[in-house]
């Protein structure tokens, strides 16, 4: 079968159409494609602008509809990116974590099984689990998975996702591809505590709310864990190298797994050049949030240092590294990561500072 991006006869569904990632996608299939959207979501303040589009279909609804799960796979791409994946949920709402993780990617899969199409799922780097200070890189076919014991429910999420994983993976007759995302950021990430959102949003989004707030940054258990920052834009474009094999007609009803093809595979999606510590994080947004509203570093509260179960909750538990091998990307889409953490967190904050004033 061939996807053109000049083919209007083709819809994508959209599952988290509304969401960070989603919104994002969304833009870029309307603009650089004549493809339709059916998008479906809970919440679609993210993307009005697009509510009217005659190119679009929404739905509000959630993969715990049997009815929407077999409505969304009749389309030939079917890109699932709903999910819970805010750390803080992870401890106090398990089974509400899981059952969004597991189960209703899971009868997605099986639809999509099925109907025979094409499924784009979202895990997350998080399968990599409790990773150590000294990790090294996180190869998606060789590393080894450990996580904290059943008591540390901060794994509730990873685990989910990593079953779902090895489920798709198990199915007969799904045509699947698996995206690992690490730390995607950029606009309309999360939300502002208390203004759009409750709890804690990831730690983007929770430092900019806190330096438009005036108050500390807090850095959980000292801020000495590491992320590879990767740019959203960066992760559409993996997307659009994704869609190019089917452009280019090479998506076919062989799902078997093949060298040099993405399907049946998983993918990381991160930027190893843009690695950090949380801490240095804090420094970093800290000083472009000087150069943004033009004030000096004196006037910006100094980090905090909490713990993580006092902070989060008791089952907290964290990785301590996250750096991705990007070879397969490399090798199979030709698809690299290109925005530095500097760019991205100056567009991320300037964004922030913008939408929510100050
Ligand atoms: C989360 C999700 O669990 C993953 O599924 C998802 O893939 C990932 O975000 C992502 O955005 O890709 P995590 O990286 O732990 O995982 O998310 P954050 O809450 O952003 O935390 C990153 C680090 O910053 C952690 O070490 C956390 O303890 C720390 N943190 C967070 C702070 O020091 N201060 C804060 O205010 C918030």
């Amino acid at each position: 079968m061939n996807f053109r991006f000049n083919d209007s006869s083709i819809t994508v569904a959209i599952v988290g159409c509304g969401g960070f990632i989603g919104c994002h996608l969304l833009d870029a299939i309307l603009t650089r494609t004549q493809w339709r959207v059916f998008g479906v979501d809970l919440d679609f303040y993210r993307i009005q602008h697009r509510l009217n589009d005659e190119r679009c279909e929404f739905m509000v609804a959630d993969l715990a509809d049997k009815n929407v799960v077999e409505r969304i796979a009749k389309y030939p791409v079917v890109v699932n990116l709903a999910a819970i994946c805010t750390p803080s949920r992870y401890m106090a709402e398990a089974p509400e974590v899981i059952r969004s993780n597991y189960d209703h990617p899971a009868a997605l899969a099986d639809a999509c099984a099925k109907s025979g199409s094409w499924l784009i799922h979202f895990s997350t780097s998080e399968i990599y689990g409790r990773t150590s200070a000294d990790s090294g890189l996180l190869v998606e076919d060789e590393t080894e998975l450990t996580f904290g014991p059943v008591t540390a429910s901060r794994w509730s999420y990873a685990t989910a996702k990593l079953l779902t994983e090895r489920y798709i993976a198990g199915l007969q007759n799904l045509k699947w591809t698996v995206v690992r995302p690490f730390n995607f950021v950029g606009p309309y990430m999360d939300y502002m505590p208390g203004v759009d959102g409750n709890g804690i949003p990831r730690v983007l989004a929770n430092f900019s709310s806190a330096l438009v707030r005036g108050e500390p940054l807090k850095l959980v258990n000292g801020g000495v864990a590491k992320r590879s920052f990767t740019s959203v834009f960066d992760a559409i474009d993996f997307l659009f190298a994704l869609f190019d094999v089917g452009q280019m007609g090479l998506v076919t009803d062989d799902v078997a797994k093949v060298e040099n093809s993405p399907f049946s595979q998983a993918f990381n999606v991160g930027n190893p050049d843009n690695e950090i510590t949380i801490a240095e994080l804090a420094w970093k947004m800290r000083q472009i949030f000087t150069e943004i509203k033009g004030v000096s570093m004196d006037s910006i509260p100094e980090p905090e240092v909490v713990s993580g179960v006092e902070y989060y909750g008791e089952g907290y538990d964290d990785s301590m590294r996250r750096l991705p091998s990007v070879d397969k990307a490399e090798r199979i889409l030709n698809f690299k990561a290109q925005t530095p953490l500097d760019v991205v967190l100056r567009e991320s904050l300037t964004w922030f500072v913008g939408h929510y004033g100050s």
